[in-house]
């Protein structure tokens, strides 16, 4: 969605679509991989015990917001704290904020660290 910024032809706007598209590919890997077993593949979740990530208003709120939730854990849902780098807690952070029609800012694998 953020490559038709790469129609601007400036090239720092290109090297941040490319730089987003990238983030995204990781991102939806390491979502399947560690959170859609719960939240499903498609972000809907599993109504009354997976809550969905799609159109989730903590999700879209605060990408701080949804790394506190990996970092600390929640309910029945495990702490990612110390089994995922903060490189890759950034990617699935801003997979879910910017997957299923979900629309959020980035956040960066710095920001993560210092909440840690
Ligand atoms: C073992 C199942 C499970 C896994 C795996 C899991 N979650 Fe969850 N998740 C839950 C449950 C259950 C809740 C609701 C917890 C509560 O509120 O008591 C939740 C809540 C959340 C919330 C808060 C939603 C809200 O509206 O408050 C977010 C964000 C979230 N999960 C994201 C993720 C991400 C991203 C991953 C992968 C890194 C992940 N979850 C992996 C079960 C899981």
């Amino acid at each position: 969605m953020k490559l038709k910024k790469c129609l601007i032809p400036a090239l720092a706007g290109c090297l941040v679509g490319f730089q987003t598209y990238a983030a995204d590919e990781s991102g939806q890997r390491l979502f399947l991989e560690n959170c859609a077993e719960c939240h499903q593949e498609d972000g809907m979740g599993i109504p009354n015990i997976y809550p969905a990530l799609a159109g989730n208003e903590l999700v879209q709120g605060s990408g701080v917001d949804v790394a506190l939730v990996l970092i600390i854990g929640r309910g029945e849902m495990p702490s990612f704290s110390g089994a995922i780098s903060n490189e890759d807690m950034a990617s699935i952070i801003n997979y879910v904020r910017n997957a299923f029609g979900n629309e959020g800012e980035l956040i960066s694998p710095e920001t993560i660290e210092q909440l840690n």
